[in-house]
């Protein structure tokens, strides 16, 4: 009898990685996905990769009646990976309500549901970006968490807060916060990766895309910042290898290894990369030049982020394994298959 996870946002860029680690781990895959910022191809895609079609719920997580219903239809699962979110920093800045209603409605029904059917373990998809501007470097778990700068981020530690407040009041639910760097690169297949809707906030897909010839030219935001070039400094790291320390996250739970109801992760490289850096790599690797101009800072941008990385190695068994070179590279081929598609 397989173990079976509920994905939420399981069509997306890192649920959809994350579903291809589990079915290869052998656990019976369900996936809620509303298709917000999705697409259904992508179960088709999953297909493809594993020979699997993992059943799936279209459910709006918002609505409480709905998520009850699709969990209650799978009250069997042994716990449930929370990917679903909308997480563009930018487009929260400017709706940032549409973001704390579907982050936090979608989190509070999904835990609800679980508590009522007694589906006791949940991994919950964060970010770096709780530890706002950090007062050292490498970060680690036990850094402060400040307000993010932007509302996306802030639904981030408001959830992380949420899951203390619950997991202490509900001695019978485990939970572990994976707070995820900057997650770039595409599945070795070509099959899956990054589907940004509309222009892209994050730096990888804006560059492949400008390689292609979608975009006219990537704005470097800054080279004024105290690092080796003036550009911000960032801790990329591979989706596979992310998804891959989500089944180790999955299997401590379900070994009840965990130690606190509530367990926080950084997952890193604990390797840091200007833009410049990641840029010049890009060129190297794939011979196109890229078409670049340095303009005006940010907004929210800090200067240095990199992780940490031992208590992910030391308590899931978990290190980052790809390189900047083989992020690069699958991103590229994943954006030239997207193109021939189009
Ligand atoms: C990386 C660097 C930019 C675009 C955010 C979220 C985080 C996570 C990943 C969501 C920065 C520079 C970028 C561009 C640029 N969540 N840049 N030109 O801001 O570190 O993290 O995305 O997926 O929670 O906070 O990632 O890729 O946007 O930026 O110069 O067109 O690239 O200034 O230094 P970020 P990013």
């Amino acid at each position: 009898m397989k173990t079976k996870i509920i994905v939420t946002g399981g069509c997306g860029y890192i649920g959809s990685h994350t579903v291809i680690e589990l079915i290869t781990s052998q656990f019976d895959v369900v996936i809620f996905d509303d298709f917000s910022n999705s697409s259904k191809q992508t179960l088709e895609r999953i297909f493809k990769i594993t020979g699997i079609a993992p059943t799936f719920i279209e459910v709006d997580l918002k609505d409480y009646d709905a998520t009850f219903k699709a969990f209650e239809t799978h009250k069997d699962a042994n716990g449930v990976i929370h990917f679903a979110a909308h997480k563009a920093v930018g487009e929260s800045v400017n709706k940032p309500l549409m973001y704390y209603k579907n982050n936090l409605y979608s989190l509070i029904n999904t835990l609800e549901s679980q508590s009522t059917l007694g589906i006791s373990n949940f991994i919950f998809s964060s970010s770096a970006t709780v530890y706002g501007t950090p007062n050292t470097l490498p970060i680690t778990e036990e850094n402060d968490t400040q307000r993010p700068f932007s509302p996306y981020g802030n639904t981030k530690k408001i959830a992380e807060e949420i899951l203390d407040d619950f997991t202490k009041s509900n001695t019978s639910f485990s939970a572990i916060s994976l707070r995820y760097f900057n997650p770039i690169g595409a599945h070795d297949s070509g099959e899956i990766g990054e589907l940004p809707n509309g222009i892209p906030n994050n730096l990888m897909p804006y560059i492949t895309q400008t390689a292609a010839g979608v975009r006219e030219k990537l704005m470097v935001y800054g080279n004024d910042y105290p690092t080796k070039d003036g550009t911000p400094i960032r801790d990329y790291i591979h989706v596979v290898d992310l998804a891959k320390a989500h089944v180790l996250a999955v299997k401590r739970l379900i070994n009840h290894q965990q130690e606190k109801p509530l367990e926080y992760f950084n997952l890193g490289t604990g390797i840091g990369y200007s833009v410049l850096d990641v840029i010049n790599t890009f060129e190297n690797a794939t011979g196109c030049k890229l078409n670049y101009e340095i303009t005006e800072r940010r907004d929210g941008d800090v200067p240095q982020l990199y992780a940490a990385t031992n208590l992910a190695k030391e308590k899931l068994g978990w290190f980052a394994v790809k390189n900047l070179d083989d992020m690069i590279s699958s991103s590229w081929t994943w954006e030239q298959n997207l193109r021939n598609e189009n």
